[in-house]
């Protein structure tokens, strides 16, 4: 069983759709820890409610690399194999990129390498495409660049607004970061360069 870290800075709904799947026994691992840089992250609520350990770690005052070090100390107590990104928003140094590689992913609420970046859903439907989606992929240095696991297309319908947009697009990263996470502890995900094979 896998020992799983997420980090969130916010509301955590694809936090919740990782608790629930594993509490469903869909997901070989344990969540050990939630980590959140922003104290009243409502994600942290999630956690304690699904008794499972939380931290704030502020990062106002302190070096980047710093606040990471905070990070990496609780990951290295609680012997972390996967740190799931799941609305994180600060930017990684390889300083912890180089650290947790090939067993560190991000929820992107875009279809990459469209739309990197902090606002994935407002880019995507500014732009006027018909299309839009998530991507979860493992980090690499740079900024939404890292191998691709999974994608979900969302269709933008005629009456959508940018918020039936949003709505139906987490929806989408509540199944496909899950999946992901799933299959990362079944070791069923092999990076080959870019690509990312999902073995049977
Ligand atoms: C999601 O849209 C995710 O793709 C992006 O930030 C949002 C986080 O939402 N990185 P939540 O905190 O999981 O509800």
């Amino acid at each position: 069983m896998k020992n799983i870290t997420v980090l969130i800075s916010g509301n955590g709904t694809n936090l919740q759709a990782i608790i629930d799947n594993v509490k469903a026994g869909k997901i070989n691992g344990k969540i050990v820890a939630v980590i959140s840089n922003k104290a009243d992250a409502f994600g942290l609520e999630r956690a304690k409610k699904a008794d499972i350990p939380t931290y704030f770690i502020g990062h106002k005052g302190i070096t980047r690399e710093e606040h990471e070090q905070k990070i990496i100390d609780i990951l290295e107590k609680e012997k972390v194999d996967l740190v799931v990104l799941a609305g994180y928003m600060r930017v990684l140094t390889s300083l912890f990129v180089g650290k947790y590689k090939n067993r560190l992913i991000n929820i992107h609420p875009a279809l990459l390498p469209a739309f990197p970046g902090t606002d994935g859903y407002g880019d995507t439907w500014n732009y006027g495409c018909k299309v839009g989606g998530c991507t979860v992929h493992f980090v690499d240095e740079g900024v939404d660049t890292g191998p691709i696991i999974i994608q979900r297309a969302n269709e933008i319908r005629e009456d959508d607004t940018l918020e039936t947009f949003k709505q139906r697009g987490l929806d989408i990263e509540h199944q496909a970061l899950p999946e992901a996470v799933k299959l990362f502890c079944d070791d069923k995900l092999k990076i080959e360069g870019r690509k990312v094979k999902i073995e049977k």
